[in-house]
């Protein structure tokens, strides 16, 4: 067996015929923590924002930002290490917006996003002064209007649009076509530009599109750059105004297994930029702000899950102690990983087999065909690439508890999420 560098975090390492990840024995870390556990490896996850911030600020003449797009993952202590790492940070709910707030990430660098925000979010949002509300949908702008007019400074909004370009990835994960549940339709921006521009407590900021996720081929995102800027340059024709700020989202695409390409963070800067360039040249517009959203290929790679292998079901099953509850993706858009064992991480891949999850649902395959020793109960199985879209969307399905998360990083492992227990998911649960 070997592992794939691409796919494993920066740190990853077999010795002694065990897997280490930022310095730590993850044998070690299991008894210690428990399991499942997800590891994040702070030296993979700092590199990748730095990666990002240097991208950008050697690609783009204009000024750029990178903000992480917390639904991958957030946590309090996520949120810190993206202010000392100087990104911004985009939020979809009151909640993760009061972790930003928690972590100290500056009001101005978050914005708020979302296509079906409430009332309460929207308020929480101007109270802050958050630096941008991504509005969605006309009703959503209306109801803006009304919770902002006794601001004395306006608040900041983008309109999303939804840019007709289907992207090349899962339908799930597919977000700007003209059908999409995502954006504004072209067709109604110009009555929603007005509207902003006719709103005292609103100043309009610029466009904002997302095409969706894991994507690989850059022509759609260099598509999206062109529909924000021909947008942009036709409504400062229109109503004389001048984007501050046009986001073409993230959605940058990560290895999960060992044939798919590195990700690569300069390129993606290159290709981004040169096409805001060349369409502001073309339209005569002056280079706005430049904001991106990464968020799988920031925190995807950092993320290792390690399991308990409980027991096998002749030769196809091996049956492991989580599964969907903490990691939906191949369930939901039948997403591929790779895996070791992390206990025996030196020996021969002889042997071809199934992962099937904890949890009752036929669907709850972890891994559909992966190869590996000969595994047995008691032994470790660690899944590659298990930070982006996993922990953030795991639920407590037959009320398991949800699993710890450990920062690890120079042989030292921190505990930033405990795992879940039986009271907290009882917590909520009344007798009649
Ligand atoms: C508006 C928006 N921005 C950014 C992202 C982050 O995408 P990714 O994690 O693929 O980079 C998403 C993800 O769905 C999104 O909806």
């Amino acid at each position: 067996m070997s592992l794939a560098p691409h796919v494993w975090p920066e740190t990853a390492a077999v010795t002694g015929g065990r897997l280490f990840v930022g310095g730590c024995d993850t044998v070690v870390l299991a008894e210690q923590f428990g399991t499942p556990l997800y590891l994040l490896d702070e030296a993979t996850l700092r590199g990748a924002m730095r990666a990002y911030r240097q991208a950008f600020a050697a690609a783009y003449p204009g000024p750029a930002r990178v903000h992480y797009a917390g639904k991958a993952l957030l946590n309090t202590a996520l949120a810190q290490i993206v202010v000392q790492e100087g990104l911004g940070l985009d939020v979809v709910s009151a909640t993760e917006l009061l972790v930003a707030r928690r972590a100290g990430v500056p009001m101005a660098h978050v914005h708020l996003h979302g296509n079906a925000k409430s009332d309460a979010e929207l308020e929480r949002a101007v109270a802050w002064q958050v630096g941008a509300i991504v509005v969605d949908t006309l009703d959503e702008l209306a109801r803006l209007g009304a919770l902002t007019a006794h601001l004395a400074e306006p608040q900041g909004v983008l309109l999303r649009i939804a840019p007709e370009i289907e992207a090349d990835t899962h339908v799930h994960i597919a977000t700007g076509g003209a059908a999409a549940k995502f954006g504004l339709p072209l067709a109604v921006l110009d009555m929603a530009v007005a509207r902003v521009l006719n709103t005292s407590g609103l100043r309009w900021l610029g466009l904002h599109a997302h095409i969706g996720s894991q994507l690989f081929a850059l022509d759609q995102v260099v598509a999206t750059v062109e529909v924000l800027v021909a947008q942009a340059a036709r409504l400062r024709d229109r109503f004389g105004v001048t984007p501050v700020e046009l986001s073409p989202g993230g959605g940058l695409g990560v290895p999960y297994t060992a044939d798919q390409p590195p990700t690569d963070i300069p390129r993606y800067a290159e290709v981004v930029s040169a096409a805001m360039q060349v369409a502001c040249t073309r339209h005569n517009l002056p280079l706005p702000r430049l904001t991106v959203e990464p968020g799988r290929s920031i925190v995807a790679r950092a993320g290792v899950a390690l399991y308990r292998v409980v027991g096998r079901k002749g030769q196809r099953w091996l049956h492991i102690d989580g599964g969907m509850g903490d990691n939906i993706r191949p369930a939901l858009y039948s997403a591929r990983y790779s895996a070791v064992l992390a206990n025996r991480a030196g020996e021969p891949d002889s042997e071809l087999v199934a992962v099937g999850g904890r949890y009752c649902e036929a669907g709850d395959v972890l891994l559909r065909e992966i190869a590996l020793p000969p595994a047995q109960p008691g032994d470790l199985l660690a899944v590659a690439t298990a930070g982006a879209y996993t922990l953030s969307m795991a639920s407590t399905y037959n009320l398991v508890p949800r699993p710890a998360l450990v920062l690890v990083g120079d042989g030292r492992a921190r505990l930033i999420q405990r795992r879940e227990t039986e009271e907290d998911v009882l917590a909520r649960d009344m007798r009649l």
